[in-house]
């Protein structure tokens, strides 16, 4: 298949088979993520290779009990790591001071993210599907305890693995029009913004368990292995918040504008435990 179809066609996918990744394949998989790109090739990151029952049941748990964490064959973790490079420094005589410095922060993010998504893309060329899982940045500290992982190592995205039992149908996305710009940002207009939207999403309806299938899928998933009635949650939540469009839906019900910044505080307590803290001299 060629690459573009192949990327076209990736979803997300949560529902695994109970069939193990061959090693090659998995070394095949790390030996790419370690060969992606990194800003000034300092390769600040670390993968946790998460394979045994009781890791992956610890691992779900620490996401939000997502069930597909602890059913799939393979999860890893990959953490931005500035231990081995600060120790590295100081073996030379010099130092650095990248728990101190957000530039150095947001350059090795993006290098862990690279390397995930090199991942993501290698995993679908060998038939395997994969999920991001990013609720690992709310527990932190747990990941940290539970992994072993030092200070100055920070896990900060899971990519879960396996062969897919099921993959999701479409999910809508924005039209390609409404992200790229020629040459120059062209500012939207309310109208081109409304109609953005309602183009990915379509008409609300009221029917929340439709609404589900297309912009909460997780939910439906989550119930079908085993999960503690999300869907049902999601669904008595929407009523009781009177939510009436996907805005709403995504920003009081499932990443609440007020709770999302008080989360700053559990952040930045959990990277100040890593002995990360950008805005001390
Ligand atoms: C940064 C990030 C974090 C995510 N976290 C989760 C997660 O915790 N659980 C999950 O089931 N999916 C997670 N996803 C997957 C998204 O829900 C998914 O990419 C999105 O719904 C679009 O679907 P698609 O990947 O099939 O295009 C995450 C994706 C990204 C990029």
């Amino acid at each position: 298949m060629e690459m573009y179809e192949l990327l076209m066609k990736r979803r997300s996918v949560r529902n695994f088979k109970d069939q193990a990744i061959p090693e090659e394949i998995i070394e095949k998989l790390l030996d790419a993520a370690n060969n992606s790109p990194s800003g000034g090739n300092i390769q600040p990151i670390s993968i946790i290779c998460v394979q045994e029952t009781d890791n992956r049941q610890n691992l779900a748990e620490i996401v939000g009990n997502q069930p597909w964490v602890k059913n799939a064959p393979l999860s890893l973790i990959f953490c931005l790591d500035f231990n081995r490079v600060k120790r590295w420094a100081v073996q030379n005589n010099t130092e650095f001071k990248g728990e101190k410095a957000f530039l150095h922060f947001l350059i090795a993010y993006a290098d862990l993210m690279c390397a995930a998504q090199t991942v993501v893309i290698l995993a679908e060329n060998y038939g395997l599907g994969s999920v991001y899982i990013g609720t690992i940045q709310s527990n932190v500290d747990d990941a940290r305890r539970l992994f072993a992982i030092p200070e100055y190592v920070l896990p900060l995205m899971v990519l879960t693995l396996g062969y897919p039992k099921s993959i999701p149908r479409s999910i809508p996305k924005l039209k390609r029009e409404v992200i790229v710009h020629k040459e120059s940002y062209q500012a939207a207009s309310e109208a081109e913004i409304k109609r953005a939207f309602d183009e990915k999403y379509g008409d609300f309806g009221g029917k929340a368990e439709e609404y589900l299938e297309k912009a909460f899928v997780e939910t439906i998933e989550a119930d079908k292995q085993g999960g503690d009635g999300w869907a049902a949650w999601a669904v008595e939540e929407m009523t009781k918040l009177e939510i009436r469009n996907n805005a709403q839906f995504l920003f009081n019900l499932r990443y609440p504008a007020e709770i999302m910044v008080r989360l700053n505080e559990r952040l930045i307590e959990s990277f100040k435990n890593a002995g990360f803290d950008f805005f001390v001299k």
